[in-house]
């Protein structure tokens, strides 16, 4: 079978631990200018149905930089969206490109892919994960905080893909998370308590934003209306506002306290301008981060 990244349960923490050292080994070559040749003759394949800044383009600069090739295709221009079954795609897509890069919808549909794609299917993003930024969040922590394990992480705001996979990374790499979420807006029940009797430290749901942030090293925040979730926009902002992470919510967060968002952001809503742009918030690091991650996916999925 091929060795597809669908979703973090898939791999222990030395496999995720060992993605994020590469990754950093990758960024410092990078701006050594190194250059890398690794994948030359190897081509991506891109599907993504939904939009894209920093995941389509990340991803695409990442298979340039270690020499292999790129197909990118946005789901309207493929017989996807005339109802060509996935099985179909799947086994078309595996006779043209070396490994497919997915962002969509459902997680049922990268794992139907998966099942039938004899090479590898990378989750970009779909309803229920956002595995491959998880990773570059975490490698963000370790170069600001040295390690991940003995912080306390908190999430404010919506149970969404980036909070179902934050919970997914507390049980693997065994850090302490509080998500504080507004009542029907919960992170996916079966994840958290998966994630709750594998851990080795406490994975706490709340409803005050302040509970989860205080004494954190590290509070996290993302929209509060995630793609498809457009026609919710005007009742998540009533919702939500108590879930603002400004200069008051992170007061009681440790001193040096890291916010970390994965972009794109909605200044004023989830996160004020100041926080954003303040010392404090290494977004861009972030976003950077996300390339140097997908080298390293690339090279572990393509060459082992
Ligand atoms: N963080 C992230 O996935 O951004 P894009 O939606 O721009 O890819
Ligand atoms: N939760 C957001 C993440 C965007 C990168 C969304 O799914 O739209």
């Amino acid at each position: 079978m091929a060795n597809h990244l669908l979703s973090l349960w898939d791999f222990d923490k030395d496999t995720l631990a060992s993605y994020i050292m590469r990754a950093i080994d990758l960024k410092k070559e990078s701006k050594e200018g190194i250059h890398h040749h690794q994948l030359a003759g190897k081509v991506m394949g891109m599907i993504f149905e939904k939009p894209s800044t920093r995941t389509r383009v990340s991803f695409e600069s990442a298979m340039y930089g270690l020499g292999g090739q790129v197909i990118y295709m946005s789901g309207r221009d493929t017989q996807l969206a005339r109802n060509e079954p996935l099985k179909d795609m799947a086994r078309v897509m595996a006779r043209y490109v070396d490994i497919v890069v997915v962002r969509t919808f459902g997680q049922e549909v990268v794992e139907e892919l998966a099942r039938y794609s004899s090479v590898p299917v990378i989750n970009a993003l779909t309803d229920l994960f956002h595995p491959c930024q998880i990773l570059s969040d975490i490698m963000t922590v370790v170069e600001q905080k040295g390690s991940i394990e003995k912080l306390k992480i908190a999430w404010v705001g919506d149970g969404n893909n980036m909070a179902n996979t934050w919970i997914q990374a507390a049980s693997r790499f065994g850090f302490e998370l509080t998500l504080a979420c507004p009542e029907g807006y919960d992170p996916d029940p079966a994840i958290l308590e998966r994630a709750k009797k594998e851990a080795g430290k406490p994975i706490i749901l709340v409803r005050d934003p302040a509970t989860a942030v205080m004494d954190a090293d590290v509070v996290n925040c993302d929209v509060w209306a995630s793609m498809g979730k457009e026609d919710e926009q005007e009742k998540r902002l009533q919702v939500f506002q108590p879930y603002q992470v400004n200069r008051e919510l992170l007061r009681d967060a440790k001193p040096g306290a890291v916010v970390l968002h994965c972009l794109p952001a909605h200044r004023g809503e989830e996160i004020t301008d100041d926080v954003l742009e303040g010392s404090q918030c290494p977004a861009f690091d972030q976003a950077e981060n996300k390339m140097h991650i997908h080298k390293a996916i690339l090279e572990k999925h393509l060459i082992g």
